[in-house]
Order: structure tokens, then sequence, then C-alpha cells
């Protein structure tokens, strides 16, 4: 994080905006303080990726609450509405420069977030071709890149990987059922039942939905046995393989299957 920081305080005074990438999931628990400490007025856009996989009325309310800070301005978008994120950032960096180096002149733009928030998806979309290694395990983009778009501004991606956080036992359950903390990191069985937990307390018709639960287990144990038995992870003697459970529920919420769930609310 020390080398993270160095990196991002020595970038920073070239840049005109900031694009901070978070996860619309958890737009508080995915955002790096570090960022908000060294850009100070600096004008950010407030990425809220992967909104095909949050609730959308609680995103709503995040882009509302977003509204007051000084110097941002957030947007919702996805990945799967590419022609959505090449239009709109590159609209918006524009309007927020301060343009320091005069009028018509090169837009910088740097996009930073914690792993697995979708940067490397994000610049590749706006690039229109792959320049960014996109992965599935934290923390893929390791060097510098930096690239011209042709409508004039110029993008680079900060090298010092900003790890996530953790102020607390929540916001790293929230870190590792999204992926941005790698699965080898914590107990995989604690972090889906955290997630079962919030789940049946918050998404109760979800689960009813997609695993055709006739009533609702009454806690998250029982639900993810209940999961176990439906496809069919059972060990020898018959108990439910609750790692297997854990595993079908995480990769569930992960790639959306569930439906579209976010983990935290504004405040
Ligand atoms: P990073 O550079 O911030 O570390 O993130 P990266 O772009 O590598 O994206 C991490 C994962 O998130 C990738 O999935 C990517 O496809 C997925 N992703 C990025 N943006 C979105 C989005 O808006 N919506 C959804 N649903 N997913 C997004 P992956 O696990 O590598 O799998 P896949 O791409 O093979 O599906």
């Amino acid at each position: 994080m020390t080398k993270a920081r160095r990196i991002l305080a020595e970038s920073m005074p070239a840049q005109d905006v900031i694009v901070e990438v978070l996860d619309a999931r958890m737009p508080a628990a995915s955002a790096n303080p570090v960022v908000t400490e060294i850009r100070k007025q600096k004008p950010c856009i407030k990425v809220l990726n992967k909104s095909d996989l949050a609730d959308p009325v609680v995103t709503k309310a995040w882009l509302q609450h977003f509204e007051g800070s000084p110097s941002v301005v957030a947007i919702a978008v996805s990945a799967n509405q590419p022609s959505d994120v090449k239009t709109r950032i590159p609209a918006l960096c524009k309007r927020l420069a301060l343009h320091p180096r005069g009028p018509g002149k090169t837009v910088r733009v740097m996009v930073v977030g914690i792993p697995n928030v979708g940067k490397s998806t994000l610049i590749n979309t706006l690039m229109g071709r792959s320049v960014a290694k996109v992965g599935d395990e934290p923390a893929v983009t390791k060097s510098q890149q930096q690239v011209t778009l042709k409508d004039g501004m110029m993008l680079s991606d900060n090298p010092g990987i900003l790890w996530p956080k953790i102020e607390n036992e929540e916001i790293a359950y929230r870190l590792a059922l999204g992926g941005a903390i790698p699965d080898t990191a914590m107990d995989y069985e604690s972090v889906a039942t955290f997630a079962a937990r919030y789940f049946l307390r918050r998404y109760p018709q979800l689960l009813i939905a997609r695993y055709k639960l006739k009533e609702l287990p009454p806690a998250e144990d029982a639900l993810l046995a209940e999961i176990g038995r439906r496809h069919g992870c059972l060990k020898s003697g018959g108990n439910v393989d609750l790692h297997k459970a854990a595993d079908i529920l995480l990769h569930a919420f992960r790639k959306g299957v569930l439906g579209r769930i976010s983990l935290e609310a504004p405040p």
C-alpha cells in the first residue's frame, strides 16, 4: 500500500481527471480512501461499474448520495453496455477537466481502483480494443499503461495495486464475496455463510426463485445445506458437502444468476 500510495501521489499532478472505478454492488467498501486523500479537489468521475449485477434501486440511491460531493460526478455503467461507457466517460472527462494546459489540449485521465472492479475491462472498452489484461483473479494489471484516445484524451492506469482498505470484518466479507480479495485469503465457507445470512435478510425472494424453495430456510446453515442437497453435493454417508455448496452460492452471486444484489446502501 505504501508503494501504491507513492506511485499515485507521483502520477496525480499530471492528471486532469481521475476515473475511480468502484464496484456498484459496494461503492463504499470498494473505494480506497487513499484515492480521495491524494486527489484532493482534482475532478473525479466515480464509475459504479458492474451495475448490471447491482440492485438498481440501491444504485440509484448511491448516485444521489454522491451528487453532493464537491468535484465528483458519479455514473453507473456496465461492460454489457460498451457504447454507454464509450460515450459518457470521455464526454464527462472533457467537461470536468480544468484544462491546465489550455483548451484544446489533450485531457489526461487516470483510471484507478482496487483489484477486480473492472478497470481493465473499462480501459479496453474505451480503447475499442484489448490493451489491458482482464482476469478473474484480483491484481492482474501490474504495469502502467498509457494510451491516447482519438478524441483528445490520454488514458493511463495506475500501476500500483491499490489493495482494498479493510476497516472491519463486514467490509472484508463484502470484498471477498465480490471477488476483490482472492479466494485463498479468506475462509471460503465463512464468506458463503456471510452471504447466505445477508441474502436471507435482504433478498429472500431471489433465493426462493433461484432455488425453487417452498419455504425460506430458517438460517444461513440451513440455506447452504439446502443448496448443497439441491445440487447433489453429498459426501459419503449422505452429509452435504458444505464447501461445494459455498462454491455454488458464491459463484451464483458473482455471475449474477441469483439476481441483482447490492451488498451495501449509502449511509
Ligand atoms: P480489474 O482490472 O479491475 O482487476 O478488473 P477486470 O477488468 O480484470 O475485471 C474483473 C472481472 O470482472 C472480469 O471477469 C470481468 O469480465 C468482470 N467485469 C468487468 N466489468 C464488468 C461489468 O460491468 N459487469 C460484469 N458482470 N462483469 C464485469 P472474469 O471473472 O475474468 O470473468 P469473465 O470476463 O471471463 O466473465
